[in-house]
């Protein structure tokens, strides 16, 4: 597994402003979106590329441009939704496929209750898109389920992240998956509810407002 934490004023800007509890929806949204493509740029950098040739207005040349299969985003419902713009702003002839999973708050356990994917990824470069890699459990069952179906590599983006949660990374996911992720910060804990500490709150919430 390869880890990447963004190492910028303007993401530590943005992340201070996100996380204060007084920030409000409209524009936790946007800075979720902002931070998401800055995060892009660093995850797509294995993005598979084809030649193209091309006429610039001097003369001929033999530019790049994205192979196929096409890159595949998968926004993991519901607070994933919240990051899928900033990704398609990035990448915009991605494919897109959903996943719901969620926790089970009493016994932690992931539970899938919506799939929209094509059964055959054979080749495909994967983004799962999740704000929060708290206890791990959705990304390693998410990463399983794409790399099951042929997935070629599984690049996760998350905001946040607990150190608990990218152990458990390290410790139950499958070695042979090519897995990278990209994080604005790793946080310091988990608390007993396995909400990040110090966090921002729940990130479903504070994007859409709690149901
Ligand atoms: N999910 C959230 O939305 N917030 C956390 O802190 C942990 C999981």
């Amino acid at each position: 597994m390869e880890l990447h934490v963004l190492d910028h004023p303007l993401v530590e800007h943005k992340l201070t402003v996100l996380r204060d509890k007084n920030t409000p929806s409209n524009i936790f949204r946007e800075l979720v979106s902002e931070l998401v493509t800055l995060e892009a740029y660093e995850a797509t950098r294995k993005l598979e590329v084809t030649d193209k040739p091309i006429e610039t207005p001097i003369c001929p040349m033999t530019g790049k441009h994205l192979a196929e299969p096409r890159p595949m985003v998968v926004p993991i419902l519901r607070a994933g939704l919240g990051m899928l713009d900033g990704m398609t702003k990035l990448m915009p002839t991605a494919e897109v496929g959903f996943l719901g999973m969620k926790r089970d708050e009493s016994t932690l356990d992931i539970i899938t209750y919506a799939n929209r994917l094509p059964e055959d990824l054979t080749g495909r470069q994967c983004f799962l898109l999740d704000p929060m890699l708290a206890t791990g459990g959705t990304l390693v069952a998410a990463t399983h389920y794409l790399a099951e179906r042929g997935a070629k590599d599984v690049t996760a983006i998350n905001i946040l992240a607990a150190p608990e949660g990218l152990k458990r990374l390290e410790q139950d996911l499958d070695p042979s998956i090519d897995f990278k992720v990209v994080v604005c910060a790793v946080d310091e804990k988990l608390d007993e509810h396995a909400y990040i500490v110090p966090g921002l709150g729940d990130a479903g919430d504070r994007l859409y407002g709690v149901i």
